[in-house]
């Protein structure tokens, strides 16, 4: 399995993920042909795919939970969203089935390491944020040593984290260009406004609250709405604005394209300590995958290959499959372990790559 753009498709590519839109699904796991669908899925807001080819046959791409509950937790939010615009009191209880879902798969998963990105709709943003995030959240907190009720009001919290945007104008939302000083304003509102709206829930503590406020405040008091230094701000929180800000750089907005999980990385390390709780964005960039499996990287003999598996502890040196040689030319494909050919390095990954679409 490999994760694809729309103009990578080609008619030997198997879907290797089923793509779901509103809870509906729009193209099952193992259709192929898909070429014919990219235009379809661009109007979606879709703009990746996981494939499975010959050329990644046999590549696995871990997840911390399944899609199963994936697709659930998305689908309850969905529903909750609703209430929160429809009624003066919200039940969540709901929830609790699908937050026990997620915290049960990522306890009993000792070594798991984030690799998969959510490809959901463009206008499915705000869902498949909350539920990578939480997951993220859930990562950073097991590390930790959070007890099961911490770990259940964590997630409650991150997964209703960004609830308050249901009151702010959609057109400044999805506003492509950059905002204006006051589209910037209203939108920093959806923290004060979230954390209003989350009183609706009786069954909500203000544990779980307090992310919708605080997530944006940064440790040295750069954030919003308060402009709060570390001290002022509870971990949840800290842990929260890692994990969104990691989410929301690796996946597709309206504004900009995705980055690589490299350059996401890079970005919480340079902000570590100023920004950001350093101690948490070590926890975190130690479980994720530099160069997740089933991803394009371009080596240092200039050969292309996609990534086949972890080294654990080496984040930058996993196994090849190399498909290209150096001159960008189809190969019979061979294995690579960059650990033990330590003269090749991985030079960029397919997000940097602009010739990406010959491959
Ligand atoms: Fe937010």
């Amino acid at each position: 399995m490999r994760l694809v753009s729309l103009s990578m498709l080609r008619p030997d590519m198997v879907l290797a993920k089923a793509i779901y839109y509103k809870d509906c699904l729009v193209l099952r796991e193992g259709l192929s042909d898909l070429p014919r669908f990219a235009k379809s899925l661009r109007n979606l807001g879709i703009e990746y795919v996981y494939v499975s080819d010959p050329k990644s046959d046999g590549i696995v791409i871990p997840d911390a939970i399944s899609e199963e509950t994936r697709v659930n937790c998305k689908k309850i939010l969905r529903q909750t969203i609703d209430d929160f615009e429809t009624k003066t009191v919200v039940d969540i209880s709901e929830m609790d089935g699908t937050i026990n879902n997620i915290i049960d798969e990522i306890l009993a998963n000792p070594d798991v390491q984030i690799s998969l990105n959510d490809i959901s709709a463009s206008d499915e943003y705000t869902f498949s944020h909350s539920v990578s995030t939480t997951v993220y959240s859930l990562l950073i907190a097991k590390d930790l040593g959070y007890n099961r009720q911490m770990l259940e009001k964590l997630a409650a919290g991150t997964l209703l984290h960004d609830f308050g945007k249901v009151l702010i104008d959609k057109k400044i939302l999805n506003k492509k260009g950059v905002l204006s000083p006051e589209e910037l304003e209203h939108v920093k509102q959806h923290t004060t406004l979230g954390y209003e709206l989350l009183k609706k829930c009786p069954n909500l503590t203000e544990l779980s609250r307090i992310i919708a406020l605080q997530h944006h405040e940064r440790m040295d008091g750069s954030g919003y709405p308060g402009g709060h230094m570390a001290g002022e701000l509870h971990e949840f929180a800290r842990i929260v604005a890692i994990a969104d800000v990691y989410d929301a750089l690796i996946s597709d907005r309206c504004y900009r394209r995705k980055w690589s999980c490299n350059n996401a990385v890079n970005y919480l390390v340079e902000h570590a300590e100023t920004k950001f709780d350093l101690k948490l964005v070590s926890i975190l960039i130690k479980q994720i995958a530099i160069y997740p499996n089933g991803s394009m990287v371009r080596l240092s003999t200039n050969a292309m290959g996609i990534v086949k598996e972890q080294n654990k502890n080496f984040p930058l040196r996993p196994v090849i499959r190399v498909i290209t040689n150096e001159k960008g030319n189809d190969i019979v494909p061979f294995e690579l372990d960059l650990m033990k050919v330590l003269s090749i390095t991985i030079m960029e990954s397919e997000l940097e790559m602009e010739s990406l679409d010959k491959i």
